[in-house]
Formats: structure tokens, C-alpha cells, sequence
């Protein structure tokens, strides 16, 4: 039935019925927000028979300038009766800005740290509190304003983990902009489609950033998707830039400079030890100049709670990436609330999240989630393994962190470096331990426990998308009984059901497509500029219910497990990409007439690229090919893009009417034999010659 289960069942071996039950820990449940099994039963239940009721109890703790809460709820989920929407809090006016600083500092929280900045290199971090950010914001909200940025307007962001990436996404909120952050690992051409999609009319970025050894030139790839846009006569207003790598302390291959060969020393930097940028006096300004003269107050720009807060891309199944749009009021309440209850948030706490604000983790769990919440949090710039692989386990332990998220995949890349690193530090702090981006594998999820949680903390496997703004499926961790590789029950408003094929609920044990049947606050309203797109991707499929993409089964006790996607996307280190992305950059190389592209097991990525590449008439399949292919996808997409297996493909296994069987590679790719039926196959003998082509696990 569900071509993408079996994949993932295969490699993680999962199995709900025999899987042992970690209870939550004893400090987590004895002061918890939900303590209890009945009690978080009581309150999801309210939450879907009353949402009404349940969520303007949380509204009251937030600001709402005028209209009360406005009409409270409002949607259609069903395509058979025409539009499908979902409103919350309609005509009430807020701010997002506003509710995560002036309303702390106006308490009297000012002087409360927000964020431990750590840098890159462990010499450098900076202390910034709830009121020093709201100053900075509202310097920048100002230079924004100046520069002809107004409510509506697609601000977009590409920058590093530093201060000034929160400030500026708050910045473009507080006066009703729309930010757009692309990741800084992205490509030139991967943010000029972004910001020629989102149509934007300002840039805010950075000269560079070292992440660990490696010098990332942001300017320098974002003047490049400048020329991009220029070329389509897609003018910005304004490039503000931060100063920011003279700042920094570089790393030690770096530091002698060209002497010892460092490559982006010896390009980057003048003799001087200057770091170069190119300069455009029509549009680049320095962030540092611009702020210099500015006030440090702004008004902020009071905002319909369906008003549009941000979009951010995420992978779609055309290749062409959507631009997912969430607005102001449900996604406020979404987001403080899963970081309220999902990590157990108390006052004290010191919380470390290690996502990277440019993916959809670090805006709900970075930026929006703790700010929410009044929480201290560390704000980390560099990479888990420099320059040691103890650097997280260090970090934990010099800010005394108690609830830390991350990765399977880099749990899994650290776990590599076996516990000594883990035991050289005090973790003791430690109480929750979250997990996100992919199905976390048992092994995995017990490392975390025992090793890093010494069998002392709750872990809390956290299912989500963009699309839903915050966590639908997780543990609380006072409260649930978790199984190691289960993102266990829903969240409060989310109404979880499993559908076979024919759309049919499946009650009970089972396993089928993972579908919501009625909004939750932080459900995404549209794909920006292309309604219809929306509906098919997410509500065509099975009328009356929001499709996740994902496959799931649910167990006897009840539990979720989420196996996987069952659409043709990757997930590679927790992050999506679609096939079609991959396979379309690929085919741009003269040589390349086909390519299809599947996902492979990965023991530390979770799933790594596997192409297999068709080639025209005449053409050889060598290293030099492999190589330039590799390079084609790096700088079209993205290095974390870069495939691992390229293979020569002389056929590839297509159905009579020309469609490519992707069960089949996907078994070839991951070296199985059980192909299952291919009779249809138009011609059956090439699945034989891909094997012989396969290359074999590095
Ligand atoms: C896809 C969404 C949302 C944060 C990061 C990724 C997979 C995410 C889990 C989990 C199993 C998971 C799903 C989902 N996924 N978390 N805990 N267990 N699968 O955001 O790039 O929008 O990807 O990531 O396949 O659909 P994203």
C-alpha cells in the first residue's frame, strides 16, 4: 500500500508492541504543568470539543490591544465545500514583538537574560537581556521604516546564529512586515528564488561567519542572488549588513592566515587581516552605521491576528519549493504553548536549542517559543563537533542548561565519539531532552537517555513540519509514559487520525497516513502566492482532513509512530528536499539525458541522496562526471543538498506508461532484493543491471 513504511521500518527495526516504556522523570513530573496521564487526557479533549474555551484561557496571559480576541475560530477543512481557510482571533489587533519583550519589560523582566550567545569559538559570548533586545529592535524596526519598509512588506533574511538575526526577524514583526529567513547554508540561486518568489523589497545580511573551521561568505553568495534577481528586474530597496567576522575570534587553521594555507584566509581576507566585501553604494548599508543615530523606541505596528507574520520555504513534491505562510495571533499561541508544555518550561530553566533559526525549529523553538515565554536561553553560533566533539556537553555545562533539543542525526554523529566526551561534563542540570527533524531510532533515543540524560531525565521525540508551526505529536514530559522511537500522542487541538488508501479511517492498531482532522492555532494559512497549491498539497488527497505526507502506525496502548514520508521527499539530517529538485538540477548537466533520485539509509544523515543518472548519447560515466554532478547540486541548491551515491543508470525501471517505479531504486539503493511485484515493469531485466552499478557503503 504505503510504498514509504516498509523503508523505514527495515532500518530502524521498529517495533511498538515489544518496546520498553520510560516513565517521566520523577524531578520533570513532581512540578509539571501537566503531571498526569488523565490530566493531559482532560485537556486535549477539551481542547478539540472546546477550542474556544481552551485557548482563550492561554490568549489571557498575552497582549491583545483591541477587538478582545475577535471571532474566536473560524475554518473549512473540507474542498467539497469550497475554500479551504482557518482563522483564529479575526479582527482582535496584537503584535508578536511586543508580546515577546515589552510585555516582559513591563513587568519588570528587563534585566532578565534572554539569550547566553555563544559563539562559534568558545572565547567569544555575549550576555543580552529582555530590554537591551527590545532597544536593538526597536532601533532596527526604526532603520527599516526609514528605508520604506512598511506593514505587508517580504523583508528577507540570510544570516548567521548571532543576536542580530533575532533582532531583525522581531524588527520586521513589530512593524508588520513579513519576514522571509533563508538558511545560510543555502546557495545564491536557492535564495534568489526565494526572494523573487516572495518578492521582496529588503535583505538583511551578514559579511560572514565561521562555522567551525569554515568560512562562510554571506555577503559575497548573497550579492550573487542580488545579481540573480537584477538580472529579472527584481530591484531591492536595501542590503543592511552586519559586521560581524572582525568580531569574531577565527579558528586556530585560520588564524596564521595564509602562511599555513587556509584557503579562505588567503582569498577573504586583505594583508591587513581586513575580511573583503564588495560594495553597492545603491542598495548595501552597514547594520552598525544605520542603527548609530537612531531612537531606540517604536511604536509597534498593531496587527490583525490573520494578518501574515512570516513565510519560510520548505520542499515540495513539484521540486519547486512553497512558500509557507503563518500569520500573527494562532502561531503566537501555538508557539508559546508547545514550548510551555513540550519542554515543561519553568522560570530558571536555561534552555538550549540547537536549530538553526533559518529552518522552522529555530523560529518556534529559537526565537518565538522561549521570547514567548520570558525564557533565558543560549543562542549558539557554531557546530557540534568544534572544536571537539564535547562542544554541546561543554555548553550545558557552562550555562547549567536543563532542557536541551536537538537532532537524531547529530545525536547519532555525536554518539560516534562513544560517552567519554559526554562524561567529561556535569549534565547534571539536565531534565528534558527533546528530538526533532525524523524518526528517531531506538539506539539513539537510549544513548540520549542513558548517556547524556543519565537515566535521570524525560526525552521528548517532537513530530511537527513548517506547515503546522509547532509540535503536534509529542510526549509531556511530566506526564506520558514515553517508547523510545514514538513521538507518542497529540498535542492539545490536534485530532490525529490514520486513513488506508481509500481515505477510510483505520481505528485502533494500525498503520496508514498520518491526517489532522480540524486546526490548531499554529496550522500554516497558505502557500504565499499560490492558494491553489495549498489545497492540493494538503487537502485534496482526503477531503476533510490536513495531510502530514507522513505515514503512521498506531500501536495497541495508542502510541504514534511516525515511519516516514510516503510523497517522493528526502529527509536528509531532519530536513526535507524533494526528489524532483535534485533530479532537475541534475539534468542541466549537458551529459545527463535522466536522473532519478531516492533516498538511502544514512547512519548518522537518516537518509542521504542515491542518484541514478541516465547518460546521452556518446557521454562516459567517470569521477570527473560524479564529481561535477555533486558540485551542480551543491551550488544550485545547497551544500547540505550534496549527494552521496551517483550511479550510472543505462535504464531505469519504468511502468508501461513511462512512470519510474521508485520502490524499486529505493530497494536498490538500500541493497535489498525484495522488489515485490514488478511485472508491470516495462522491462523487467534493468533492475538487475542497477544492482550491478550500485556503489557499495562508504
Ligand atoms: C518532516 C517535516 C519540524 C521540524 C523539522 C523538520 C519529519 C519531523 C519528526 C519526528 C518523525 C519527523 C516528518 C515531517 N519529522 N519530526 N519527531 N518523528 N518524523 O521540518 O523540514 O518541515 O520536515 O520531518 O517527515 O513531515 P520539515
Amino acid at each position: 500500500m504505503c510504498m514509504g513504511y516498509e523503508r523505514r521500518c527495515v532500518f530502524f527495526k521498529m517495533s511498538g508492541d515489544s518496546a520498553q516504556m520510560f516513565n517521566p522523570a520523577d524531578k520533570v513530573a513532581k512540578i509539571s504543568h501537566c503531571s498526569s496521564m488523565e490530566q493531559y487526557r482532560k485537556m486535549h479533549e477539551k481542547s478539540l470539543k472546546d477550542p474556544e474555551g481552551f485557548w482563550s484561557e492561554i490568549a489571557k496571559d498575552f497582549h491583545f490591544e483591541e477587538n478582545g480576541l475577535g471571532q474566536f475560530l473560524d475554518y473549512n477543512f473540507d474542498v467539497r465545500k469550497g475554500k479551504i481557510y482557518t482563522k483564529w482571533m479575526a479582527g482582535s489587533k496584537t503584535n508578536i514583538s511586543y508580546n515577546c519583550l515589552d510585555r516582559h519589560v513591563l513587568a519588570g523582566k528587563g534585566d532578565q537574560v534572554a539569550f547566553h550567545w555563544e559563539g562559534n569559538d568558545p572565547a567569544d559570548a555575549e550576555i543580552v537581556t529582555y530590554s537591551d533586545l527590545m532597544k536593538d529592535v526597536c532601533r532596527m524596526s526604526n532603520v527599516l521604516k526609514s528605508k520604506g519598509v512598511s506593514k505587508g512588506d517580504r523583508v528577507a533574511i540570510y544570516m548567521p546564529m548571532i543576536k542580530e538575526l533575532v533582532v531583525a526577524m522581531l524588527a520586521v514583526a513589530r512593524i508588520g512586515a513579513v519576514h522571509s529567513i533563508v538558511f545560510g547554508g543555502y546557495s545564491a540561486g536557492s535564495l534568489a528564488d526565494r526572494m523573487l518568489d516572495a518578492e521582496a523589497s529588503a535583505l538583511i545580511t551578514t559579511d560572514a561567519v565561521w562555522r567551525g573551521s569554515k568560512l562562510i561568505p554571506l555577503k559575497e553568495i548573497a550579492d550573487d542572488a542580488l545579481k540573480i534577481c537584477r538580472a529579472k528586474n527584481t530591484n531591492i530597496k536595501v542590503n543592511i549588513v552586519v559586521k560581524h567576522i572582525s568580531r569574531v575570534t577565527a579558528p586556530q587553521s585560520a588564524a596564521n592566515g595564509a602562511a599555513n594555507g587556509n584557503p579562505a584566509k588567503k582569498t577573504h581576507f586583505d594583508d591587513t587581516g581586513n575580511f573583503k566585501v564588495g560594495w553597492d553604494d545603491k542598495v548595501d548599508v552597514w547594520w552598525h552605521d544605520v542603527v548609530k543615530d537612531v531612537s531606540s523606541e517604536c511604536p509597534p505596528v498593531w496587527m490583525d491576528a490573520e494578518d501574515p507574520l512570516f513565510m519560510l520555504y520548505t520542499s515540495g513534491s513539484t521540486g519547486k519549493p512553497k512558500g509557507v505562510l503563518h500569520t500573527v495571533g494562532g502561531y503566537m499561541l501555538y508557539a508559546a504553548t508547545t514550548f510551555k508544555y513540550s519542554f515543561d518550561y519553568h522560570p530558571g530553566d536555561i534552555y538550549f536549542c540547537t536549530a538553526d533559526i533559518g529552518w522552522i525549529t529555530g523560529h518556534t523553538y529559537v526565537t518565538y517559543g522561549p521570547l514567548l515565554n520570558n525564557a533565558t536561553s543560549v543562542l549558539f553560533e557554531g557546530v557540534p563537533t568544534y572544536p571537539h566533539s564535547g562542544r554541546f556537553w561543554e555548553i550545558i555545562e557552562k550555562y547549567k542548561v536543563s532542557k536541551f533539543y536537538t537532532a537524531p542525526t547529530a545525536i547519532r554523529t555525536l554518539m560516534k565519539y562513544g560517552d567519554e566526551p559526554v562524561k567529561k561534563y556535569d549534565l547534571s542540570s539536565l531534565a528534558v531532552l527533546g528530538s526533532v527533524g525524523e524518526p528517531i531510532n531506538p539506539e539513539a533515543w537510549l544513548w540520549y537517555y542513558r548517556v547524556v540524560g543519565d537515566s535521570n531525565v524525560s526525552i521528548v521525540d517532537t513530530f511537527w513540519q513548517t506547515e503546522t508551526g509547532g509540535h503536534v505529536i509529542t510526549p509531556l514530559p511530566g506526564a506520558t509514559p514515553a517508547k523510545p522511537g514514538s513521538a507518542c500522542f497529540p498535542f492539545f487541538g490536534v485530532d490525529v487520525a490514520l486513513l488506508d488508501e481509500e481515505g477510510r479511517e483505520i481505528k485502533g492498531e494500525g498503520e496508514g497516513y498520518l491526517v489532522f482532522r480540524q486546526p490548531w492555532p499554529g496550522i500554516m494559512r497558505t502557500v504565499y502566492g499560490n492558494h491553489e497549491r495549498f489545497e492540493t498539497t494538503y487537502f485534496k488527497k482526503f477531503p476533510g482532513f490536513y495531510c502530514t505526507g507522513d505515514g503512521a502506525k498506531r500501536d495497541k496502548d495508542g502510541y504514534i509512530w511516525v515511519t516516514g514520508r510516503i510523497d517522493d521527499m528526502l529527509n536528509v539530517s531532519g530536513h526535507l528536499l524533494s526528489t524532483a529538485q535534485v533530479e532537475s538540477s541534475m539534468v542541466e548537466h549537458e551529459h545527463v539525458a535522466e536522473a532519478a533520485v531516492v533516498a538511502r539509509p544514512h547512519n548518522v544523515k537518516g537518509e542521504c541522496l542515491h542518484c541514478f543518472v541516465t547518460l546521452t548519447q556518446g557521454a562516459d560515466f567517470t569521477d570527473k562526471l560524479v564529481s561535477e554532478l555533486k558540485v551542480k547540486v551543491r551550488s544550485t541548491i545547497g551544500p547540505f543538498a550534496t549527494p552521496d551515491y551517483i550511479q550510472l543508470a543505462p535504464g531505469l525501471p519504468k511502468t508501461r506508461s513511462g512512470k519510474i517505479m521508485r520502490r524499486v531504486l529505493r530497494k536498490i539503493a538500500a541493497g535489498e532484493r525484495d522488489f515485490g511485484d514488478i511485472s508491470t515493469l516495462a522491462d523487467p531485466s534493468v533492475v538487475e543491471v542497477l544492482f550491478e552499478h550500485r556503489p557499495n557503503d562508504k
